[in-house]
């Protein structure tokens, strides 16, 4: 189907540019728009008189080697036409369909086509779903409709300069695992990462940083589970901070979120790791970030938030020894039970194995759990202890079990050890399903607060489930292993190194579900869900990466003191606005107006 459907569409795209093309006095950068009562200027969009025309994409596409292709969505195999921005396609191909549906969830397939970002189809407006009838109707939804797969330095850069130059809303593409719909954008040209994936490791790191053990360097596309797979092979056995998600890229979205995971007991987050970048700005300029060149600009990638300084082409992180590592799972399930007092026990139940967080923690132990997936379950898939024996794991989680016995809590557990906490990683993690639709949140608990007020918690979790949601927590502690003097040395908000639980919400909702629909679960998601985890913990924060684009405050949920500091990086590398992803530094006076699609600057 590819060629040949490109090929027309690519026709399309030209046809309809040189029939709008306005002759006279070049047309404004910008877009004028009013919507109840503001005005804003907006960027040029498809349709757009300043919208490049077809010479224009010709000669980009030239620049960058033939690497631009229309966006079509993977699902349009299954239906007969695909209605885009640049005109209708036939695109039905039966053998494709099948494809696409049969590996729907599957996060690698997604991934690996050039613009999904099935992984959470809620801000695609979770358009285009595999159908088994061709002709309902396929359109391109908030996707970008045009995509350059960079394949080097220099195609990032030609990417940067055009969207620039002519006023295009960018979007840069990893592996769009963005909970926040930060890796789609309606009516954008897409710049994807996911081609650059070279890992070189070093023996001694000579870039300086205060450091000279052993590093690597990552290239923009490299996924968690590649760089670690090799690590492993390294004699001793080596790891880099990664999350609990093989599939997320490193140098892309999760270093400048910050990227927590199992070893940030350890390190800290990815970002408090990073060495060095090599980065193209705003103004197109290749730039090297590190402690000695643009100090700023490398303090800000460690955690300042995902596509907001530039394009990261590479970036260089530490390497850390692996270690023999143990876990144990944990199931309690009282979801079908008939005992009336079931509701009753599972929050006792819950009570019990949240009150050991702060010293779980303080342990080194990494927990990763599930609540309320099915109801009334919880769900610990695992405890880790990395550099524990099953012993000492065992011990540590004992007097918790002794709490649950004595109660007569039901649950099922089961455990492991492993050579290498990589050897655990790859049998007791759970992969991820990709292709669903929800709503994201999320905050996180304070040590201070979940020792006060351990009750709180528990009501606040209770609240979050009556409403429809559920949870994802990770108990970790950020402040542990990394020396105090480095904690301001990233981005990363000072409230994190107190944290003892990391908590994600989900709030189930179609993409594609009426306006109106969307709108309740926004608001439940902002005003009950995650009200109840802040009400428990004021003294909590929230991560970027894994949170509710609305959250109040957002600038200082995300980065606390930090956020004056870097609103004027921002300023400094990108003072027009090139790159937008949203609740990020500098984004507050932008707006995706008409129904979530035209990206506008307030005046
Ligand atoms: C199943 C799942 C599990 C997760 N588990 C964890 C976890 O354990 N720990 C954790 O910290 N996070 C976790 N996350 C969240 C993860 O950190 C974010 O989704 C992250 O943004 C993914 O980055 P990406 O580059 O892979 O994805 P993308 O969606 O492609 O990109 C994310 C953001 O980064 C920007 N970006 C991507 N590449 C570049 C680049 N080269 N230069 C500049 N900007 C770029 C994009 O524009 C976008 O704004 C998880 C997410 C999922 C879906
Ligand atoms: C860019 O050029 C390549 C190679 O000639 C072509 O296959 C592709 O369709 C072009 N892209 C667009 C958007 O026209
Ligand atoms: C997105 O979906 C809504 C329905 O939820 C629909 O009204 C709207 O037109 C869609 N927008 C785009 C850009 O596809
Ligand atoms: C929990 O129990 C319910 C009812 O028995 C069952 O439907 C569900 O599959 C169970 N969930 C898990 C995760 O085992
Ligand atoms: C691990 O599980 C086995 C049962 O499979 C049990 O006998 C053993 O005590 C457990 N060990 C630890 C350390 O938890």
């Amino acid at each position: 189907m590819k060629s040949a459907v490109f090929g027309l569409v690519s026709g399309a795209l030209l046809l309809a540019q040189d029939a709008a093309a306005v002759p006279g006095p070049a047309p404004s950068k910008w877009v004028m728009k009013t919507e109840n009562g503001q005005n804003y200027a907006c960027k040029c969009h498809p349709g757009d008189p300043c919208w490049p025309d077809s010479a224009k994409w010709r000669r980009f596409n030239n620049t960058v080697n033939g690497n631009l292709q229309v966006h079509i969505p993977p699902g349009a195999a299954c239906y007969n036409t695909f209605e885009g921005p640049f005109g209708v396609v036939n695109t039905y191909n039966e053998a494709e369909c099948q494809t696409v549906t049969a590996n729907w969830y599957d996060e690698q397939f997604q991934i690996d086509h050039f613009a999904a970002a099935g992984l959470w189809t809620y801000f695609t407006n979770d358009t285009c779903r595999p159908t088994t009838n061709p002709s309902d109707s396929c359109t391109l939804g908030y996707y970008g409709p045009i995509v350059l797969n960079a394949k080097k330095m220099q195609h990032i850069k030609a990417g940067v300069d055009f969207a620039r130059q002519n006023n295009l809303r960018l979007v840069i593409r990893n592996t769009g695992h963005d909970f926040l719909g930060r890796s789609v954008g309606w009516g954008s040209l897409i710049i994807n990462t996911h081609s650059l994936k070279d890992i070189k490791f070093h023996k001694r790191w000579m870039g300086g940083c205060g450091y000279s053990g052993p590093a690597v360097t990552l290239g923009a596309g490299v996924q968690a589970f590649e760089v670690l797979e090799k690590a492993n092979k390294l004699n001793p056995p080596k790891v880099v901070v990664t999350g609990e998600c093989a599939t997320v890229g490193v140098s892309g979205g999760l270093v400048q979120g910050g990227g927590h995971g199992p070893f940030t007991n350890f390190h800290g987050f990815l970002a408090d790791t990073a060495l060095e970048f090599k980065v193209v700005t705003a103004d197109g300029q290749f730039r090297t970030a590190s402690p000695r060149t643009n100090s700023d600009l490398f303090w800000a990638l460690k955690g300042g938030g995902p596509g907001a300084f530039g394009v990261i082409v590479e970036a260089t992180f530490k390497l850390f020894d692996d270690k023999p590592s143990a876990g144990v799972n944990l199931d309690i399930n009282l979801s079908g039970s008939t005992d009336p007092n079931a509701v009753d026990l599972f929050w006792n139940a819950v009570g019990i194995f949240h009150s050991y967080s702060t010293q779980w923690v303080d342990e080194g132990l990494y927990v990763y759990y599930e609540l309320g997936t099915m109801g009334h379950n919880l769900r610990v898939h695992p405890f880790v202890g990395i550099g524990k024996t099953p012993q000492e794991l065992a011990a540590l989680l004992q007097p918790m079990f002794n709490e649950l016995n004595a109660l007569g809590v039901p649950y099922t557990t089961s455990n492991a050890s492993f050579p290498t906490f990589y050897d655990l990683y790859n049998a007791m993690f759970e992969a991820e399903v990709a292709g669903n639709s929800a709503l994201t949140g999320g905050w996180t608990l304070a040590r201070e607060d979940v020792e006060a007020n351990p009750a709180a918690v528990v009501d606040a979790f209770k609240k979050v489930l009556a409403a429809g949601s559920f949870m994802v927590g990770h108990m970790w502690n950020a402040g542990r292993g990394l020396p105090q003097s480095q904690w301001s040395q990233s981005a990363i908000n000072p409230r994190f190194r107190h944290v003892v639980d990391k908590l994600i919400t989900i709030v189930p909702v179609g993409g594609n579900a009426p306006l109106n629909v969307k709108a309740e679960a926004q608001n439940r998601l902002t005003n009950v869900v995650d009200k109840a985890l802040r009400d428990a913990s004021p003294n909590g924060c929230s991560y970027v990466n894994e949170a509710d684009p609305f959250t109040p405050n957002w600038q200082d949920a995300f980065w606390g003191t930090n956020y004056p500091k870097l609103l004027n990086i921002k300023k400094k590398y990108d003072p027009e606005g090139v790159f937008y992803a949203v609740s990020t530094p500098g984004t507050e006076n932008w707006e995706q107006i008409e129904t979530g699609t035209r990206l506008c600057k307030k005046l």
